[in-house]
């Protein structure tokens, strides 16, 4: 297959969990470079290889192939203490972090935003139920003390210790954070968290453009979801970055001309952690629990049980538009093998007023007022963990992913039928894609 020369995003088309890390991982072979751009340590992105498992929460899941640079750009937010023990369990299994690379524009994460996370969720539970159902990792806040202009960049750890101190009292009188840290812990912390980002900091914007100009690949790796965005999610019950594609340029420094292809990466069904309008779910149904156990769906980050439903072609249509999708990657198609009907919603209607929607509102009070309308394929019941081509799915299971293309406007580029790189079928490779 001819290969062109394509720097390829791909991003979570529903709410988070589509199997991204797998996706990356099998299209890291073909790039030069993965690029991380936004989240940090809510991400949980599992890897199957060589019969092992990798977690990875803020490293790029292209950091099994080392030959191949792994950067964290500016958009990612980091836990240092966390970041750690990442690395450590990468060092453990025989890999190398060596090229590796952190932007010195990275903003970090400190226990009091830890602290916040939770005290607002408390907060949120107590006055009226609503919690969002954070990670609890501290991302919401070190976001808006970035926003705010309050937060501590990996660039300013290296700055001298006078500049550094004053700083950090600024943060500690302006959050009225004095009663529970005092200036030395939290210097002491930073010098901490500076050992251990030290080799691997640097300004990642030249490394980025040298490469362009070098004419390398390279491969962006999306945390979280399309319904998870900041700006287009089912806020507030969405995590605190740009998880769609511009969030890829805004968190790197590699401007939207230069990209050549959008991948989004869907299941084949949806899943939902933490709290939040969901149409079409199944949770504490028979079918629910039959999913949810046949897809393992429990949280890489924080264990939680994943809540499960039918795939939603209105929120599949919405990413497709808001991250300009050129095709999908479909995955866990195997998880639905032994069902004999599978439902898929094609639109909502209003419980009252007997409306029709074809697109997803932004008010979740209409929201939580729709119902979702069905249309119901027949299973294939048959298992598809082996097929290794498209053609070689039965013919049901192949009309189903024919049908979601159709409702979704979207070419299935890449089906996934199980979670290792093998049992990946490819229809057309995204880094096949000539520029237009
Ligand atoms: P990410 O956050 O989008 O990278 O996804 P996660 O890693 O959190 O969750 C996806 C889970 O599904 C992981 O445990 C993967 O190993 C697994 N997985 C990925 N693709 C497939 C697939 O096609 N079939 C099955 N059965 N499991 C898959
Ligand atoms: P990956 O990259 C699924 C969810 C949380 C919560 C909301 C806000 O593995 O797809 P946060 O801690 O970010 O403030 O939580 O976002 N969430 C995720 N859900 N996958 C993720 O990442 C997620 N990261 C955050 O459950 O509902
Ligand atoms: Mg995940």
């Amino acid at each position: 297959m001819m290969m062109m020369m394509t720097h390829l995003i791909v991003v979570g088309a529903q709410w988070g969990d589509e199997g991204k890390a797998k996706v990356v991982d099998q299209l890291a072979e073909f790039a030069d470079m993965v690029v991380r751009s936004q989240g940090g340590s809510n991400a949980g992105h599992t890897v199957k290889f060589k019969g092992e498992t990798f977690k990875f929460h803020h490293l790029p899941s292209g950091l099994l192939y080392e030959e191949k640079a792994c950067v964290i750009g500016p958009g990612v937010v980091l836990a240092p203490h966390f970041l750690k023990e990442e690395l450590d369990s990468i060092h453990a299994k025989g890999y190398s972090t060596k090229n590796l690379k952190i932007s010195d524009r990275c903003h970090i994460t400190f226990p009091y935003h830890v602290a916040q996370d939770k005290q607002q969720e408390t907060l949120r539970s107590s006055h009226n139920g609503s919690k969002i159902g954070t990670t609890g990792k501290g991302i919401g806040p070190t976001y808006m003390d970035k926003v705010g202009r309050m937060g501590i960049r990996v660039a300013d750890l290296f700055e001298s210790e006078i500049t550094l101190k004053t700083q950090l009292q600024t943060i500690l009188t302006q959050k009225e954070l004095t009663e529970l840290f005092t200036l030395e812990t939290l210097y002491t912390l930073a010098l901490e968290y500076k050992a251990i980002l030290a080799p691997y900091a640097c300004d990642t914007l030249a490394l980025l453009q040298d490469a362009l100009k070098a004419g390398k690949q390279l491969l962006f790796e999306g945390a979280q979801g399309t319904l998870l965005d900041v700006d287009f999610g089912t806020y507030p019950f969405v995590t605190s970055s740009n998880a769609t594609a511009g969030g890829a340029c805004t968190g790197t420094g590699v401007g939207p001309s230069k990209i050549d292809a959008t991948l989004g990466v869907m299941k084949a069904y949806l899943t939902r952690v933490g709290e939040g309008p969901f149409p079409t779910e199944l949770s504490d149904t028979v079918v629910g629990e039959r999913i949810c156990e046949i897809g393992v769906e429990y949280g890489t980050t924080t264990g939680r049980k994943r809540r499960v439903g039918w795939f939603d072609a209105v929120i599949a249509r919405f990413g497709v538009e808001v991250n300009g999708l050129d095709g999908i990657a479909l995955t866990k198609l195997d998880v639905l093998d032994s069902f004999e009907t599978i439902d898929v919603c094609t639109g909502y209607v209003h419980v009252e007023t007997g409306a029709h929607y074809d697109r997803l509102p932004t008010s979740l009070a209409t929201l939580s007022q729709l119902k979702p309308v069905y249309e119901t394929h027949q299973g294939w019941l048959a298992d598809t963990t082996a097929c290794q081509t498209f053609e070689a799915l039965p013919p049901n299971c192949q009309a189903y992913v024919k049908r979601l293309e159709v409702l979704m406007d979207c070419p299935v580029w890449m089906v996934s039928v199980g979670p290792d790189r093998e049992q990946t079928l490819m229809r057309r490779h995204p880094f096949a894609l000539e520029k237009v």
